[in-house]
């Protein structure tokens, strides 16, 4: 076989064959294919698509370029879910305890964050003594007896998809459905999910911006599990704002308690019963959907989802009185508040610009080497929708510098007050079986 063959196959939109795809794979990963062969041919497939055998095939490549992490030894259906990034999104947070409550196992291999807000492993971290240095055996002993337990990254798991992404983003090739689709799942698999639950953001503060989009990438992700033998269901979600109240880690950490606890914001405690359900399910502990959701609100009225958090947390080295006792966690000096310029209607509030007002007070990291601080960010105090008084506070600002114009600036920038009565955006704007 000849790359070049295989790039001009591509090119004139013929379907490759699994050993083909197998061969590119396996070529770039050894160094043998070069990067610009690998760019001709990764804009050949933005240009002419892929087939669902050809994403499938690229999905099980990229998996097998690596590592894969055997969880075989922990009992049960592992259902893993995946967000397509948002900010302030506390869902995996609260998901992790809440499914683990009624039985499922959860067995999380989790990040660090950049840019935005900090990643699940910075957010637990709050938490004092918690860590996620822990060794394999351990990880699922853990998962066996407490049915959660997070790990951090480790191993060599898909570098086909770590080389290809940082030749994506060089070569303006990241925006395309079947690329992204494989990218995400080939992950998953990778780290040992047996089902898939996705969450994929829509509107201002997503990836992808625009619904139809978001549907295609569900559905491509969804085809792809299914054909590889990991059942998937996907939730298109909002993200036009950010979810819930809060962004900042230990702000987060607080937030999920709350949740856990049938106390959280609304929007953040919809999207996790929808997304917990199909987990519930996937896992085979329920029967159906609305089975599922009332053994989750069941754990959440009676207090076993937050002892699940205080138990994961107690297992990893943390202080588990943080779930009773919030104010333990790190706090910040000033809490400054954002005040209204006018009367109306909050009518936008553009999550990715209020991401990046949390990160200019140090809650997320502007490079891989930036130090975050755990203890500021935002809590937001309107969301779309509500109404508004001149001078009310739109949202506190917690942070450890006294002086925070930039910050206000920001915030003033990414939020619109309307005259006009305007109303809240809805929350899951499709579902994908
Ligand atoms: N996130 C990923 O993990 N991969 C992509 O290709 C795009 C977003
Ligand atoms: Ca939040």
């Amino acid at each position: 076989m000849r790359m070049v063959d295989l790039i001009e196959k591509k090119r004139d939109g013929k379907e490759l064959t699994k050993e083909e795809i197998h061969y590119i794979i396996k070529g770039y990963t050894s160094g043998d294919i070069p990067d610009y062969q690998m760019s001709a041919f990764t804009m050949a497939i933005y240009f002419q698509g892929m087939t669902d055998h050809e994403r499938a095939e690229l999905t099980m490549a990229m998996v097998h370029s690596g590592d894969t992490i055997d969880l075989s030894e922990v009992e049960g259906i592992k259902v893993d879910k995946h967000s397509t990034g948002g900010v302030g999104d506390t869902t995996t947070l609260v998901l992790g305890p809440l499914v683990a409550a009624v039985g499922v196992p959860v067995a999380k291999m989790s990040g660090r964050g950049l840019g935005h807000t900090g990643g699940t492993i910075d957010k637990l971290e709050s938490v004092p003594g918690f860590h996620v240095e822990i060794e394999n055996k351990q990880f699922i002993e853990l998962v066996n007896k407490n049915k959660i337990a997070v790990i951090g990254q480790s191993g060599n798991l898909t570098p086909a998809d770590k080389s290809l992404y940082a030749l994506r983003d060089v070569t303006a090739t990241v925006n395309s459905i079947p690329l992204i689709a494989s990218s995400i799942m080939s992950k998953k698999i990778a780290a040992g999910a047996d089902a898939i639950v996705l969450d994929v953001k829509t509107g201002a503060g997503a990836f992808m911006k625009d619904l139809d989009d978001s549907k295609e990438l569900a559905k491509a992700m969804v085809d792809i599990g299914n054909l590889v033998g990991r059942r998937t269901m996907a939730i298109i979600s909002d993200m036009s704002q950010p979810l819930g109240f809060a962004i900042g880690n230990a702000l987060e950490v607080k937030e999920a308690i709350d949740t856990l606890s049938g106390k959280g914001p609304k929007d953040l405690e919809e999207l996790c019963l929808s997304l917990g359900s199909y987990m519930v399910l996937l896992a085979e502990k329920a029967q159906s959907l609305e089975e599922a959701r009332s053994m989750l609100i069941e754990v959440m009225n009676n207090g076993k989802a937050r002892a699940a958090m205080k138990t994961f947390l107690e297992a990893q080295g943390g202080d588990g009185s943080v779930v009773d006792k919030p104010e333990t966690l790190p706090q910040a000096t000033y809490k400054i508040e954002l005040e209204a310029k006018q009367d109306g209607y909050l009518s936008a509030m553009i999550a990715d610009s209020i991401g990046t007002a949390a990160m200019l007070l140090g809650a997320g990291r502007a490079t891989k080497e930036s130090q975050i601080d755990l203890a500021v960010g935002l809590v937001l105090n309107k969301k779309i929708g509500d109404t508004v008084k001149k001078g009310e506070s739109l949202v506190t600002i917690h942070s450890n510098r006294e002086n925070v114009e930039d910050v206000k600036e920001k915030l003033h920038a990414s939020i619109s007050i309307s005259d006009q009565k305007v109303e809240a955006p809805k929350l899951i704007y499709a579902t994908v079986e």
